[in-house]
C-alpha cells in the first residue's frame, strides 16, 4: 500500500515484478504475491535445510491449505494443528494424515508422539502466544520454530528452558523476500504457482466488494477468517 497499491500507475523495481501468464486471471494474480510465494518458500526452505517432516499451526487458513497441498505434491510429511473439530474434518477430507486439535486435552502428548515418530523438526508457526511454546516443547531436541504470523495477537511466549537445555531455535520467516533474494528460485516458484493456480495454490474467495465497502469487508473477515478471502474490485 505504501508503494501505491491503489494507484492506477506506480514505479516498481523490475526485479520485483512478476510476468503474468495470460491464462492467470487478474483476481488470482492479486493473490499471487503473498500466500503462494510464502507456501512455496516454506516448503522449499524446510526441504533444503534437510528436515524430514514439519508441523504447521493455523493449518486451516488459506495459506495452511496451500502448504498442505504443496507438501503432498512434494511428498513431504506434515502434521497439521487446528483449533476446531470441523477443521480437523476439513483437512482430513483434503487428504491430511495427521490433524490435531490444539483445544483437545491430550493435544501436547499426541503432538509429541507424532513429531518423534515422524522426525518433525521444524514448525511453520502462525499463531504465536502460548501455542508457540506448547508446540516447540513437544518437538524433538534441536527443533526449529519458524514464526511467520501472529494470529493470536500475542507475542510468542517461549520458555528459555527449552531453548537452552533442548537446544531449540526460534526464528522469523518472511516468505516473499526469501525468494526475491534468489532470482532462479523466484522464477521457478512463480512458474509453478501460475501452472497450479487452480489446484495447489487455489484461494477460496468469499465475496468481491467495491473499495467503498471496505468496512463491511473488514468486519466480514474478522467474523470468520476461514470463510475465504474478500477481494476489492475497482468500479
Ligand atoms: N510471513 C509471511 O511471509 C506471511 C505471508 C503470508 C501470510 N502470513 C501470515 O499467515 C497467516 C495466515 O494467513 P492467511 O491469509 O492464510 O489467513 P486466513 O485464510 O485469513 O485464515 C486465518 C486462519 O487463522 C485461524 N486463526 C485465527 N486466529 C487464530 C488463533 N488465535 N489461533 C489459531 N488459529 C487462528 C483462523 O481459524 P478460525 O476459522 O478458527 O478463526 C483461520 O483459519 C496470517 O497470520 C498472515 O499474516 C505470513
Amino acid at each position: 500500500v505504501g508503494d501505491g497499491a491503489w494507484a492506477e500507475y506506480m514505479v516498481a523495481e523490475a526485479s520485483r515484478c512478476i510476468p503474468l501468464n495470460p491464462e492467470v486471471s487478474l483476481h488470482d494474480a492479486a493473490m499471487l504475491l503473498v500466500n503462494p510465494l510464502t507456501a512455496w518458500a516454506l516448503i522449499d526452505s524446510a526441504i533444503g535445510a534437510g528436515h524430514q517432516a514439519a508441523i504447521q499451526t493455523a493449518a486451516a487458513s488459506a495459506l495452511g491449505k496451500m502448504i498442505l497441498k504443496l507438501a503432498a505434491h512434494r511428498q513431504f510429511p506434515l502434521i497439521h494443528v487446528v483449533r476446531k473439530e470441523a477443521q480437523v474434518r476439513e483437512l482430513t477430507d483434503m487428504g491430511a494424515k495427521w490433524v490435531l486439535n490444539s483445544e483437545s486435552g491430550d493435544f501436547e502428548a499426541h503432538l509429541r508422539a507424532r513429531a518423534a515418530e515422524g522426525s518433525a523438526t521444524v514448525c511453520f508457526e502462525a499463531v504465536a502466544g502460548k501455542l508457540a511454546n506448547t508446540v516447540l516443547r513437544a518437538m524433538p531436541r534441536g527443533s526449529e520454530l519458524w514464526s511467520y504470523g501472529g494470529l493470536s495477537g500475542e507475542p510468542c511466549q517461549i520458555d528459555p528452558v527449552i531453548l537452552v537445555y533442548e537446544e531449540k531455535v526460534v526464528r522469523g520467516f518472511w516468505g516473499p523476500p526469501t525468494l526475491y533474494k534468489d532470482r532462479e528460485k523466484l522464477s521457478a516458484a512463480v512458474q509453478e504457482i501460475q501452472q497450479k493456480i487452480d489446484t495447489v495454490f487455489k484461494t477460496n474467495v468469499r465475496e468481491k466488494l467495491p473499495l467503498r465497502e471496505f468496512e463491511k469487508a473488514l468486519n466480514l473477515y474478522q467474523e470468520s477468517m476461514g470463510a475465504g478471502k474478500l477481494l476489492f474490485v475497482m468500479e
